[in-house]
């Protein structure tokens, strides 16, 4: 298996960038090079699909087609910078990935994650991260830390419960999948959950090691 694809998962507001930022940190320090890809967004042509999605006035936009551009978005991130970096052995961390989609678009909007998959198949290729880290949070602390940030998206606009639905969904996904879905309580401190996602990279790679 080449490179190592991670992704960070959790509900809007749960502190997944500054995660990011500290595992790339570890990764450089490391001497192992690590690129970092958002979702929905990432190529020229994802981010212009972004723009779309999340645009507050496109109020009417189907829950399907909803589903579609987010995979659109993906499949061109997957095709044009994650395989690609992967195949040249190096980590990609992305913010977001095929999970935010069976939690949002299958759990929260009820398409069904069956469905989602379907449609994931043909746009993630078949990869699956190697590991996907799940900062586990209240809908209500999320929100109340986005509202602070900034405006709040098209979806970030959504009602409390839709909110609610996501975090719990996540939990569900993490059950259904715990050997890659690591679940971790993004209340405790930056550092306390930096040391944990480390932990488990360390364990990821000792295992790599190991198979050499
Ligand atoms: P973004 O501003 O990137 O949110 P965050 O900083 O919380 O990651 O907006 C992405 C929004 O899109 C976020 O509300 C989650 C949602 N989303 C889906 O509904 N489905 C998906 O497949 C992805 C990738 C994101």
């Amino acid at each position: 298996m080449k490179g190592l694809f991670i992704s960070m998962e959790g509900p809007d507001g749960s502190g997944k960038s500054t995660q990011i930022d500290l595992l790339k940190k570890y990764f450089n320090d490391k001497g192992i090079e690590c690129i970092i890809t958002r979702e929905p967004g990432g190529t020229n042509i994802s981010e212009k699909v972004r723009g779309i999605i999340l645009d507050k006035n496109n109020s009417e936009m189907d829950y399907m087609t909803e589903l579609l551009l987010y995979a659109s978005a993906r499949a061109q991130l997957v095709a044009e910078v994650i395989i690609p970096a992967l195949n040249e052995g190096k980590c990609v961390i992305s913010d977001r990935f095929v999970d935010s989609s069976a939690v949002y678009q299958g759990i929260a909007r009820g398409l069904g994650i069956e469905t989602v998959y379907e449609v994931n198949k043909y746009a993630t290729r078949g990869r699956f991260p190697d590991k996907t880290f799940l900062l586990d949070l209240p809908a209500e602390a999320g929100i109340a830390r986005k509202k602070k940030q900034a405006e709040l998206d098209r979806l970030e606009s959504e009602k409390l419960e839709f909110h609610q639905r996501v975090a719990e969904g996540y939990r569900e996904m993490a059950a259904r999948d715990p050997e890659r879905i690591v679940k971790l309580d993004a209340t405790k401190t930056v550092e306390e959950i930096h040391e944990a996602i480390i932990s488990v990279i360390e364990e990821l790679m000792n295992f790599a090691d190991a198979l050499r």
